[in-house]
């Protein structure tokens, strides 16, 4: 059976709804954000009103009684919206080991001015030290020893750089199988990708071969709520590929029918562009003719600077999944906002605990800000909460609307491909990763086999399941975990199912218990 084809019945999201959130709230979003221009009182006042808890889903927004004092708290927010302009948006980079993407991370903060020529020569020199000479750019991003002995990323790297119009957050994932669950880890919090694939001969045939790591992470990443793609095919100034045209033209007409059959629209969601990551050719300027006579697009600064994504809900019901915690005069939580907006002063639950919280300061990227939406990565000090209660996969939430907590759900899940001699029934047990929670399940039912050509249920009773597979089941955890259902929250609500470091399933959650 064809997996990429079945991948593509799953719907994860149709290629055709380009990802965009299936939300009703979607439209009045839009409403609300032209309303703003005029009446931006409305938006504080919204906000405050679900810190005290006072809102009702669905309700219309009250209206501000003491208007001037709203007035007052409405500049200052103002101002901190001007300072933010620009829009925020997180890159993960991912791909076969090797590919170049610390390399090509490092090389963007060094072209965005924030790596001088000293600690550049310092790299060269620590690089051919531990005889990895062409790593110094890479150590921009790999800061760990382990990393720079080795020579392959391990944990996923964060850096900052701006374009005109954005402030991104760089992801920079590890490529190597082992750290699997860390790309994962990073891929959760991205809204848009960069695939990095190297053009030198034999890499780019291992990387995508069946166990490579660049079908894996394509996969992972539309699950995870990757809405668009950037492919870089990197490594052109290989002796090997010498910008040639052919050689990118290969690599290009292979990966289409496979980004498609991952869910992707390669119209709409994906763009190739090819780059030296080590030399930082096609990267902040467009590629010399003199070196590629051929390429007429544009170089990946100016790629990233007009990609689009779906707008969230910034008035939505507040959803921070804790990916770390730490202890610094209080409680500090990470995570990615992906619903909502929080504010200093706000009142707010850690779910699945129902612990009550108040949010003492907020911190995005170095800065303290007073007010924060969706898309953002944040700190946010809390108190009411020792460190030690949370766990990362708990989440943030509003208080009015908090995040269902379940040990059981339904799930459609698409069977990828299963260990040798393994058969997908009930009793299978899996390590689950859903936004920042990994947790062990079980599935305790097999409801329904989804045909992937009609896509409607098959009649006859399912009791086991082979690769390929579109299945619908109950899926139990142990402790109580925080999800939503894909329709309703789709960065939320899909999941990855491992076994031995291998990804064996992709789904969404299709139902929850009644609370
Ligand atoms: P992992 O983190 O282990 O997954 O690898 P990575 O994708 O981050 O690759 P990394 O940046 O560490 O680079 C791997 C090797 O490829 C290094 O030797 C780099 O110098 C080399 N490399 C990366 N980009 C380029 C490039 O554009 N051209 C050439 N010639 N070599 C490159
Ligand atoms: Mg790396």
């Amino acid at each position: 059976m064809d997996i990429e084809a079945e991948i593509r019945a799953l719907q994860l999201d149709s290629a055709e709804d380009n990802n965009d959130v299936v939300n009703p709230e979607d439209a009045k979003l839009e409403k609300v954000e032209k309303e703003d221009e005029v009446e931006v009182e409305v938006e504080v006042e919204g906000m405050k009103d679900e810190v005290h808890g006072r809102s009702q889903p669905g309700q219309a927004e009250p209206k501000v009684k003491n208007k001037e004092v709203v007035a007052l708290e409405d500049a200052e927010a103002q101002e901190e919206m001007e300072a933010n302009k620009k829009r925020h948006l997180n890159v993960v980079f991912i791909g076969h080991v090797d590919a170049g993407k610390s390399t090509t991370g490092g090389q963007i903060l060094f072209l965005s001015g924030q790596v001088d020529d000293r600690t550049i020569h310092k790299y060269e020199k620590e690089a051919k030290d531990k005889s990895r000479e062409s790593w110094y750019m890479a150590y921009i991003m790999d800061t760990n020893e382990e990393e720079r002995v080795k020579g392959k990323t391990v944990e996923v790297g964060r850096a900052h750089f701006e374009t005109e119009t954005t402030r991104f957050t760089i992801l920079d994932a590890p490529g190597h199988k082992s750290y699997v669950p860390n790309m994962i880890s990073g891929a959760s919090q991205a809204d848009i990708g960069v695939l990095v694939i190297s053009a030198r001969k034999g890499e780019f045939e291992t990387g995508y071969e069946r166990g490579g790591q660049t079908r894996e992470h394509v996969q992972l990443a539309k699950t995870l709520g990757v809405a668009k793609l950037l492919v870089v095919v990197n490594k052109m100034d290989d002796p090997t590929v010498n910008w040639s045209k052919e050689r990118y033209d290969e690599i290009e007409s292979k990966m289409t029918p496979f980004l498609k059959s991952s869910g992707y629209n390669v119209k709409k969601d994906v763009q190739f562009l090819p780059i030296s990551g080590l030399l930082g050719s096609n990267m902040k300027t467009r590629v010399d003719k003199s070196i590629c006579s051929w390429w007429n697009g544009p170089c990946l600064f100016e790629a990233l600077d007009c990609i689009e994504v779906p707008l969230r809900d910034p008035k939505g019901p507040f959803r921070m999944p804790i990916i770390d915690k730490f202890k610094d005069m209080g409680t500090v939580v990470m995570g990615k906002v992906e619903s909502g907006s929080v504010c200093e002063g706000d009142s707010l639950l850690v779910m699945p605990n129902k612990a009550q919280v108040k949010v003492v300061a907020v911190y995005c990227d170095e800065s303290k800000v007073r007010c924060a939406g969706p898309g953002e990565n944040l700190r946010v000090r809390l108190s009411g909460i020792e460190e030690e209660d949370i766990l990362s996969g708990f989440v943030l939430s509003s208080v009015v609307k908090p995040i269902p907590a379940v040990t059981e759900f339904t799930a459609q899940l698409q069977i990828l491909e299963l260990l040798e001699n393994a058969i997908f029934t009930a009793g299978y047990k899996a390590v689950l990763h859903v936004h920042s929670v990994v947790e062990e399940c079980e599935i305790v039912e097999l409801l329904q086999q989804i045909d992937p050509k009609t896509r409607k249920p098959m009649k006859k009773k399912v009791l086991f399941v082979k690769n390929g597979a579109v299945v619908v089941c109950r899926v139990q955890v142990n402790n109580s975990i925080c999800v939503e259902k894909f329709s309703d929250f789709p960065q939320l609500g899909r999941f990855t199912l491992r076994t031995e470091g291998k990804t064996i399933a992709v789904g969404k959650v299709t139902d929850l218990p009644v609370a």
